[in-house]
């Protein structure tokens, strides 16, 4: 079973990716305040300029003070500030941000936003903010109980058809002592979010399988075959898919790496149950990326117990068998039908010749497109480049960049190129 990830991105997959974006951070009162200065400072660690708005009520929580210090600028609490020469912080405040964030977003800030009631700052500058351009993200935060209410449940429905994007909330222990659903994400979580959103949703409505990682072949239980492979190329597949909008199913050889956000991830060891695993999930996905080095062979029959030396200099001795390749089995599923197959997109990890390998395998496995990288340039680093080979005799080169950066560019190609075979075919000509 799949274990889809809804925890937090690993602090360091955030950094510089909010840089020059300008977000106005609005607290309305809850608990879940003590929370936002962490966030706030998440924001500004990934790039963001942060400027900070409270109402009356987040000020009973969590001091402005605090606010300004991890902001560098001052904090606003009143529509009356008379700082703004204009005295229109309403209207100013919101013109040049990218986005306004209210974490927390309790149920009187949200029920105030469906009825366009302006009594303070921050519901006065959600309501005079350019919709087009300044979009509207909140962060509920509440009592499990005021949750399930239908005011709550009915106000919710008409601020995201106002077009507000909600972030959460999760279920879970409350600060009330009750448990249930109602309580505002982590900051990590919402800084995932928050970079999620600004990404294009390429993918919007598809569903995307990726394997990743290497896989394990046992030759004892002690021992294996196995190779370099990091799985990061895959895994920042998964989380650009995931950013643009598709479902993402991950099958990850064995790799030390945290799972992308919202992505359902299975781990296999073996190029056996990947091939299973991948066969079992492939009709239902839309695109196949198959980044996995999948060891070739295997051991025959794997001992039952450790291989010892038995002090002659003898090297034991073992048959090896071929592995199912798992991407030609998957292009060879019929193009309709419930066993239909995927569009589907292979890796060519090689250590010389790259355009002819890479042209050999796209017709060996029959798939529209193949993704050529240097292995030794690739295996456990954080930056790589690829060459995209279609079967079309299209080239396209992907320079050098960190391997998110180029898991976003291959996505947006992978995406265009399903909208340009029309959307209706599941395959594009091979
Ligand atoms: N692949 C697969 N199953 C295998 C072997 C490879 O699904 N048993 C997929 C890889 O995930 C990749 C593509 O096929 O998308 C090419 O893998 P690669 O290891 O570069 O090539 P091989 O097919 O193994 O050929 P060779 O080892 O001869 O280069």
């Amino acid at each position: 079973m799949p274990v889809t990830n809804d925890s937090p991105l690993p602090r360091a997959a955030g950094a510089g990716q909010l840089s020059g974006r300008h977000i106005v951070l609005g607290l309305s009162g809850g608990i879940a305040c003590y929370k936002s200065a962490e966030l706030l400072r998440e924001l500004v660690r990934a790039g963001a300029t942060v400027q900070v708005v409270m109402s009356e009520a987040a000020e009973q929580f969590i001091t402005p003070v605090t606010m300004q210090a991890l902001s560098n600028r001052n904090v606003y609490t009143s529509q009356w500030d008379a700082r703004e020469p204009n005295a229109m912080a309403h209207i100013n405040l919101t013109r040049d941000a990218d986005a306004v964030l209210i974490a927390p977003a309790s149920a009187d800030l949200i029920a105030k936003l469906v009825q366009g009631r302006a009594d303070d700052l921050l519901s006065l500058l959600c309501l005079a903010r350019p919709v087009e351009r300044c979009p509207l993200l909140l962060a509920p935060a509440m009592n499990r109980e005021m949750w399930a209410h239908p005011a709550t449940q009915r106000n919710l429905t008409q601020v995201v058809a106002d077009g507000a994007t909600l972030l959460g909330p999760n279920a879970g222990d409350q600060a009330c002592g009750e448990v249930g659903d109602g309580r505002m994400l982590e900051p990590l979580e919402l800084l995932a979010d928050t970079i999620a959103f600004f990404q294009p949703k390429a993918l919007a409505g598809k569903r995307v399988l990726i394997t990743a990682g290497p896989t394990y072949e046992p030759i004892d239980p002690v021992r294996g075959i196995t190779n370099r492979s990091s799985g990061k190329m895959g895994f920042a597949i998964a989380r650009a898919a995931r950013e643009a909008g598709a479902e993402v199913t991950l099958i990850a050889g064995p790799v030390a790496l945290d799972t992308p956000r919202g992505v359902a991830r299975s781990n296999v060891t073996t190029a056996a149950e990947m091939y299973q695993l991948t066969m079992a999930e492939a009709p239902r996905h839309d695109i196949f990326i198959a980044t996995a080095a999948v060891a070739d062979w295997r051991p025959a029959k794997p001992a039952e117990h450790k291989l010892k030396k038995d002090g002659s200099g003898q090297v034991p001795g073992f048959e090896m068998v071929e592995n199912p390749d798992i991407l030609a089995a998957v292009a060879k599923l019929p193009a309709d039908g419930p066993q239909r197959r995927p569009y589907c997109v292979g890796f060519a990890a090689e250590s010389r010749d790259l355009l002819r390998h890479a042209q050999e395998k796209l017709q060996r496995k029959q798939v529209p497109l193949i993704v050529g990288n240097l292995g030794p340039e690739t295996f456990g680093r954080d930056d790589n480049s690829l060459l995209l080979i279609d079967a079309d005799g299209g080239q396209h080169e992907l320079p050098r960049a960190d391997k998110l950066t180029l898991a976003r560019q291959l996505v947006a190609d992978i995406a265009g190129r399903l909208a340009r075979a029309g959307e209706t075919a599941p395959q594009a000509k091979t």
